[in-house]
C-alpha cells in the first residue's frame, strides 16, 4: 500500500467528504454526522443513483473479467463496500490484479478490506489524487503490466473534477498510457436528466463544501472520444447490461459506458 505522505492524512470530521456521503447513501456505517446531515438533505433519488451506479460497476467489472481482462486500475474507489471490484473480477479470473486509488483519508483507513486478494491474484491501494495521474501511474506500474490490456475504471469520479481542472484532459492522458485492447469503464452523474434534482443535489453538496460538476450527455460522451464504445453504448446505469436478465427498468440520473481502446 502506498501513500503520498509518510504520515497518513487526518480524517476531517468537521466537513462532509464525497466518499463518506456516498457510503451513507449506500446505507454504510463508515461516515460521520456531518456526512449524514448532507445525505439527509438530498432528494431520495440520490440513494437510488448510488445503488444504480454501484450495480453498473458490478455488471461492467464482471463482463470485463468474462472477456479475460485480468488487470484493473480503479481510481476514486470509495470506502470498501462488498462486493468490491476485486472480489467480482477474481470470481472469474482468480489471478486478476487490481490497483485501487482514492484521495480521501477514510478510504486509506479502510483499505485493508481492499487488500484481501484471492491468493492467486493481487490487490494494491494507492492514496493519490486523479489530478496527479503521473503519481498514480508510477506506482501502478509496480503491480500492473502496461504492455498488456488494462481496465481503467472511473466510477462516479469525474463529476468531482470541474472543466477548469481539465477533467477531459486527465482522462485522455490516462487512456493514452494504456495499450490497445484496454477498456475505459466510466460512470458520471447527469445534469440533463432530472435537471432540477441535479441542480438541487449540486447546491446541497456546495453548501457542504463539495464542488460537483454534473455533465450533459454530450459532455460525458467526450470522455470516450476516439474510443470504441462497447454495446449498448452510452446509457443510463440500469440500461447498461450484457447478460440477461436485464436490470429492472427505472429512471436514473447516471450515465454509464464501457469503451475499448483501439
Ligand atoms: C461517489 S464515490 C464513488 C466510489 C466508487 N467508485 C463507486 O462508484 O462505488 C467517489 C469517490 O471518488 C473519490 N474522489 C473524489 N475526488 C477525487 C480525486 N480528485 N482523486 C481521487 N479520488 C477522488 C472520493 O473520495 C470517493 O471515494
Amino acid at each position: 500500500m502506498t501513500t503520498d505522505t509518510p504520515h497518513p492524512p487526518q480524517i476531517d470530521t468537521s466537513k462532509a467528504h464525497p466518499a463518506r456521503v456516498y457510503d451513507w447513501l449506500l446505507g454504510g456505517k463508515d461516515n460521520y454526522p456531518v456526512d449524514e446531515a448532507l445525505g439527509e438533505k438530498l432528494p431520495p433519488q440520490a440513494r437510488a443513483a448510488a445503488r444504480q451506479n454501484r450495480q453498473f460497476m458490478h455488471r461492467a467489472a464482471a463482463w470485463a473479467a468474462a472477456q479475460g481482462m485480468d488487470q484493473f486500475l480503479d481510481i476514486g474507489t470509495g470506502i470498501p463496500t462488498q462486493p468490491n471490484l476485486h472480489q467480482i473480477v477474481q470470481r472469474t479470473v482468480p489471478t486478476a490484479k487490481v490497483v485501487y486509488t482514492d484521495n480521501d483519508p477514510i478510504v486509506l483507513r479502510h483499505a485493508e478490506a481492499l487488500l484481501i486478494s484471492h491468493p492467486e491474484g493481487a490487490t494494491d491501494y494507492i492514496q493519490a489524487d486523479v489530478r496527479q495521474p503521473e503519481a498514480i501511474l508510477e506506482r501502478a506500474r509496480a503491480v500492473l503490466d502496461f504492455d498488456r490490456p488494462i481496465v481503467l475504471s472511473l466510477i462516479a469520479l469525474m463529476h468531482f473534477i470541474p472543466d477548469e481542472q481539465d477533467a477531459h484532459g486527465i482522462v485522455r492522458d490516462l487512456v493514452a498510457t494504456l495499450p490497445s485492447g484496454s477498456l475505459l469503464v466510466l460512470s458520471h452523474a447527469a445534469s440533463d436528466i432530472y435537471s432540477e434534482l441535479a441542480a438541487e443535489v449540486t447546491a446541497q453538496y456546495a453548501k457542504g463544501g463539495i464542488t460537483l460538476g454534473f455533465r450533459t450527455r454530450p459532455e460525458v460522451a467526450r470522455f470516450f472520444d476516439g474510443l470504441d464504445l462497447v454495446d449498448p453504448g452510452l446509457t443510463t446505469a440500469p440500461e447498461w447490461f450484457k447478460t440477461p436478465p436485464a436490470p429492472e427498468p427505472e429512471l436514473c440520473g447516471v450515465y454509464t459506458a464501457v469503451a475499448r481502446i483501439p
